[in-house]
């Protein structure tokens, strides 16, 4: 008797998605790569996936999205929301198309979701509390997909880091950076989180949500001082408030703006899954060299 081999889709193939489809093909799975740019395709397809440009905003590739969702055992939901809205259209077009959908979903969403909360801790049972419509389209996926299919794991990631993810630039130029030692910062390395989402997507994880993150928040310029260290420069220099609203993106601004402490008890209890970077210090020195870590 021969097995079928396992079909994973991972829809929005990007950083993490082209690392998880690496994994899932060294472990024999046929791995299809939904992505927009030939970029991005062509980094799938090097990983040994079958890449597809198909843009989840317009109904002109539905047919061929419904194909694909149909024909997956498992799938990986890793593209972002649209850019306007309270909805995630992009999410709603899929769970529209898929028939039959696949046993196994993985959705990667945000920590944005809880909002502000001053620097407290925050848990899954923490109820979300969206600031912004970005963080609220993102809540809005994560109902949708919940409420869809009978199991769907949903990890919330915070700032994800790694090779090429750093601000790297920025702080050999001496870019200020905010001086607010209550800001509180939290992080996941990229191959930790691919490592999750294979795990999630393999292992059967409950129809639940996971904070994904290291467990250790630190106040966000630690985060860059231990850079500025690690690259041999000056620690950046310190602006205030009125000064950083000068200079700084709306979208950074936001994310300034907002403070908590994740907890990942729920994570490490339910799946006893054992960090490759529990320490981000050693997350940015393996980053610095390039490395992509699968251990
Ligand atoms: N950056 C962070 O720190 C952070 C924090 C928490 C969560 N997240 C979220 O976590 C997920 C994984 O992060 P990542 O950095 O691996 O993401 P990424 O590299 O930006 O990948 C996103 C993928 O989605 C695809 N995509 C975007 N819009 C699409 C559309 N309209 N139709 C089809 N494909 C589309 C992109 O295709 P192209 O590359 O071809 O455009 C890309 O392959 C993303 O949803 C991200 O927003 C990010």
């Amino acid at each position: 008797m021969t097995v079928a081999t396992p079909h994973l889709l991972i829809i929005g193939c990007g950083d993490t998605g082209v690392r998880v489809a690496a994994r899932a093909i060294g472990a024999g799975h046929r791995v299809s790569a939904v992505v927009r740019s030939a970029e991005s395709a062509a980094r799938a397809r090097a990983v040994g996936a079958a890449s597809f440009r198909l843009d989840l905003d317009h109904d002109t590739d539905d047919d061929q999205l419904a194909a694909l969702v149909g024909a997956a055992d498992r799938l990986l939901y890793s593209a972002p929301p649209p850019r306007a809205g309270e909805a995630d259209t992009r999410l709603a077009r899929v769970l529209g198309l898929a028939e039959t959908p696949p046993a196994d979903w993985v959705y990667i969403g945000t920590t944005g979701v809880y909002g502000d909360h001053g620097g407290a801790w925050v848990d899954e049972d923490t109820p979300a509390a969206p600031a912004t419509d970005r963080a609220q389209r993102r809540l809005d996926a994560e109902q949708r997909l919940l409420a869809a299919v009978s199991r769907a794991t949903i990890l919330r990631a915070p700032g994800i880091y790694g090779p090429n993810r750093l601000p790297v630039d920025r702080v050999r130029a001496g870019e200020p950076v905010l001086a607010d030692e209550n800001g509180w910062t939290n992080r996941i390395h990229i191959d930790d989180l691919a490592a999750i989402a294979w795990r999630a997507l393999t292992e059967q994880w409950p129809h639940r949500i996971y904070n994904v993150c290291d467990g250790v928040p630190t106040a966000r310029t630690a985060y860059y001082d231990t850079l500025a260290e690690l690259l041999g420069v000056a620690a950046p220099p310190r602006i205030d408030w009125a000064e950083a609203r000068t200079r700084f993106s709306a979208m950074r601004l936001s994310f300034l703006s907002e403070s908590r402490r994740l907890s990942n008890a729920r994570l490490v209890t339910d799946t006893a899954y054992r960090f490759i970077f529990p320490d981000y210090r050693d997350g940015l020195l393996s980053s610095l060299r390039g490395e992509t870590v699968t251990a």
